[in-house]
């Protein structure tokens, strides 16, 4: 039996294939490249020494997903695959609803035609808007604030109305909040496509020189040093998350949601000098206004996935600068 990992060759998915190998599954990839390149597969095979099936295909293209599943044995599906920058989704907003939505609902269709009904989603913290006071359980109201987030928000929705229409669906939707580090061997890491959506690649870019000064949204937030707080969680913790949520539906009907974060706040100040003194180096950056729409604290509660999932996080915030470090030098070339 085998599980389909859609969106298997970016950032989150690519940790997960890794680790759900290494638990002994058996994985069948398709993305069609256009946040990714095919390089990581090698990269993939090469950490856990077997080939892993890769089939190019786009999730727009419903008989392509057909095909898939009639030609494997598939018994359950994550789906990574999306569009995921919150400032691309404002620009060009038919895009995200397109890509993110139709994908889907082709996926979900085939899927059910197919019976098989056992499906991890990738939503996001994003979910929760910023309407409530940290730490953020499942259970709160949600309210995305932006179209990427609403894209999510909509698929939770039409995920939980699938499930109470038909008991056999059992599904996971995971909330992560914010995801960095890369895997240990310096082989796989996140490799944004167009201007980075997320911090840590400002930061390695910043650390590497490549850009003159790293710039800080807001530094007169109501925070202990004014800077954002966010839940940094290291990719490979948010990839075990992965795995225990595919055992958690094989053994639960339902649709239910779960954070993915480490319960503890940070700030983009304590991130910037946790790389700094882990890694020996200097981030020039400068304190620049506030990005509009920015929520000043982003913290999740866990106690869900911890008692439900039997799962907890094991990396801290050094060994996410510390493991994202040595990606990038490798990925760069540059002497250690
Ligand atoms: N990285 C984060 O900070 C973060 C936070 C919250 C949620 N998420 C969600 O997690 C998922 C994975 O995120 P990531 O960081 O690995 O993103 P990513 O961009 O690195 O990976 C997404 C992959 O999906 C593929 N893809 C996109 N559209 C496709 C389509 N129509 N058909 C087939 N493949 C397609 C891309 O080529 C890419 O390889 C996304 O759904 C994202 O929205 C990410």
């Amino acid at each position: 039996m085998t599980v389909l990992i859609t969106g298997g060759l970016g950032f989150i998915g690519s940790h997960t294939v890794v680790e759900l190998i290494e638990q002994g599954e058996d994985c069948l990839i398709i993305d069609n490249l256009s946040k990714s390149s095919i390089d990581v597969l090698d990269k993939i095979e090469s950490i856990v020494q077997k080939k892993i099936p890769f089939i190019k295909l786009d999730l727009l293209e419903m008989l392509s997903i057909r095909d898939v599943f009639i030609k494997n044995n598939i018994s359950s599906v994550i789906h990574f695959a999306g569009y995921k920058s919150v400032g691309e989704s404002v620009k060009d907003p038919l895009s995200y609803y397109q890509n993110n939505l139709i994908s889907t609902l082709n996926l979900l269709e085939v899927m059910d035609e197919f019976d098989v009904k056992k499906l991890i989603f990738s939503s996001s913290a994003t979910v929760y808007g910023d309407l409530h006071t940290p730490p953020l359980n499942e259970d709160l109201a949600l309210n995305a604030p932006n179209p990427y987030g609403r894209t999510k928000l909509m698929l939770e929705q039409m995920l939980k109305d699938l499930s109470e229409t038909d008991s056999g669906w059992k599904i996971a939707l995971m909330r992560y909040f914010n995801p960095i580090g890369a895997h240990n061997s310096g082989k796989l890491g996140e490799m944004p496509y167009g201007i980075p959506n997320n911090l840590m690649p400002h930061i390695l870019k910043a650390a590497n020189g490549e850009t003159t000064k790293l710039q800080v949204y807001g530094g007169d937030y109501d925070t202990a040093d004014g800077s954002c707080i966010r839940d940094f969680i290291h990719v490979m913790d948010l990839a075990k998350g992965h795995v225990q949520a595919l055992k958690f539906v094989e053994a639960h009907n339902g649709c239910e949601a779960f954070n993915l974060g480490t319960g503890i706040g940070y700030s983009v100040l304590d991130l910037i000098h946790t790389f700094e003194e882990v890694n020996n180096v200097i981030i020039p950056y400068e304190i620049v206004e506030r990005r509009e729409g920015d929520i000043v604290t982003s913290v999740a509660d866990v106690t869900k996935a911890n008692t439900l999932l039997n799962w907890s996080t094991q990396f801290g915030l050094k060994d996410m600068c510390y493991d994202a470090w040595i990606w990038y030098k490798a990925t760069k070339r540059l002497s250690v």
